[in-house]
């Protein structure tokens, strides 16, 4: 059976007044039924275009996106109509995407009856279970609320709401719980994985919150996004265990542990810069490269890293890491990766950048340094400004 979702080696590109922006280059994922995938990065990192080509508001410029195997831009109006239907977003702002001038009600009724779901009195009836759905109960108590009277938690719901009027295969969420408080965030969460569950709905759940991808995608998979492309994807709970990419461990040793033991233990990973690079002026090479303490001239700054298979359904994309997981015997890559191979024949073992120690590091290792930046490193960004890892 195909995935539900496919994005098969999607870009998309932006035309501006100052350039071409690549906001997404060569991007493939994936969604099966039911299964939640984890979108992370930092601002500018192309999460938010991913989840609109993936519910079709954006056609890519090159590569294709399949619903059910079949490409939704070549694809008939009938089945397109269908595919629109099956796959809905949640929005970061729920006040800017509800009518101000509807009541729950009437917002809610307007997609089931447009696409004749349901009329009159079975109208009522869903919504009020949809209400339910959401624990937006008892039901009969938000029908006739315009969402200026609702909490920014009650409208998110609404908005969730709206997306089942549908019964969508797949949500894709985006932000959906950042702009609220966070003593709500988790109770939110938790409506969402329930309604996973009941519903067997699959999730594209965009944050830039590692911490969130970890308590909502924990039994899915995360993929961490640098500049336009995926950089690592893995069962999120692996990811966390043990994140292969140097990108992937700075966002994750940027995570604050209530225990202060364990804040200690964690990773520090030294950034040579916290700037992110214009997307008008990528760097060669591999685009986290002014940035990766683990950087080799020569290799890191030519050849962009392929998002390479590993096995337990990891992707990696770094020729240091992964030449010494090869190296390690750690991982053996099906019919060799390029990536490593081009890495290996270059010679020299990783070498780790820290303040303190200097000390070398292997991929498995943990690399034990401070998370700021290395004054005494080359400052790499070209200044484009955008939130750093860790500030
Ligand atoms: N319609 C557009 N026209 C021009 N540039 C765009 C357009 N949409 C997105 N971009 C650019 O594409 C890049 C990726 O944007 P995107 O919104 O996908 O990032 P993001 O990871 O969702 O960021 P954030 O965390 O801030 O929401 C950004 O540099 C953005 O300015
Ligand atoms: S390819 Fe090089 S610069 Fe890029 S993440 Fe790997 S080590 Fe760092
Ligand atoms: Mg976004």
């Amino acid at each position: 059976m195909p995935p539900v979702i496919e994005v098969d080696h999607a870009s998309q590109s932006f035309k501006t007044r100052r350039g071409l922006i690549h906001a997404l280059r060569d991007v493939s994922v994936s969604l099966d039924a039911g299964e939640v995938l984890c979108v992370v990065g930092e601002s500018g990192s192309g999460k938010t275009t991913l989840g609109k080509m993936i519910a079709g508001l954006r056609r890519p410029t090159a590569g294709r996106v399949l619903f059910e195997g079949r490409d939704i831009w070549t694809s008939s109006r009938e089945e397109f109509a269908r595919y629109r239907k099956a796959v809905q977003i949640v929005h970061q702002d729920p006040y800017a995407s509800l009518n101000p001038v509807q009541r729950v009600r009437d917002i809610l009724a307007a997609p089931l009856e447009r696409h004749r779901i349901t009329s009159g009195r079975s109208t009522l009836s869903r919504i009020r279970e949809i209400l339910t759905q959401v624990d937006l109960t008892p039901p009969d108590d938000f029908l006739d609320k315009y969402p200026h009277q609702l909490s920014g938690g009650q409208r998110q719901r609404v908005s969730i709401a709206r997306a089942l009027t549908l019964s969508p295969r797949v949500i894709v969420a985006d932000e959906a719980v950042s702009m609220v408080d966070t003593s709500i965030r988790v109770s939110l969460l938790n409506t969402l994985l329930r309604l996973r569950e009941e519903l067997g709905v699959a999730f594209l759940f965009i944050t830039h919150d590692l911490g969130i991808a970890k308590y909502f995608g924990w039994s899915g998979s995360t993929a961490v996004m640098y500049l336009g492309r995926v950089v690592e994807r893995a069962p999120t709970r692996d990811l966390i265990a043990e994140p292969h990419h140097p990108y992937t461990r700075a966002l994750l040793s940027a995570i604050p542990e209530p225990d202060p033991v364990l804040t200690r233990a964690k990773e520090k990973l030294l950034l040579r810069s916290l700037e992110i690079p214009s997307l008008l002026r990528l760097p060669p090479g591999c685009a986290f490269h002014p940035r990766c303490p683990l950087f080799e001239a020569g290799l890191c700054d030519t050849e962009v890293p392929a998002l390479t298979p590993l096995p337990g359904r990891r992707e990696l994309a770094c020729h240091v890491v992964l030449r010494e997981l090869t190296r390690s015997g750690s991982v053996t890559l099906d019919g060799g990766s390029e990536s490593a191979a081009r890495a290996a024949a270059r010679g020299p073992d990783l070498v780790a950048t820290t303040r303190e120690e200097g000390v070398a590091s292997s991929a498995g290792q943990r690399v034990e340094a401070s998370l700021s930046v290395g004054d005494e490193e080359g400052k790499g960004g070209d200044g484009s400004g955008g939130h750093g890892v860790g500030r």
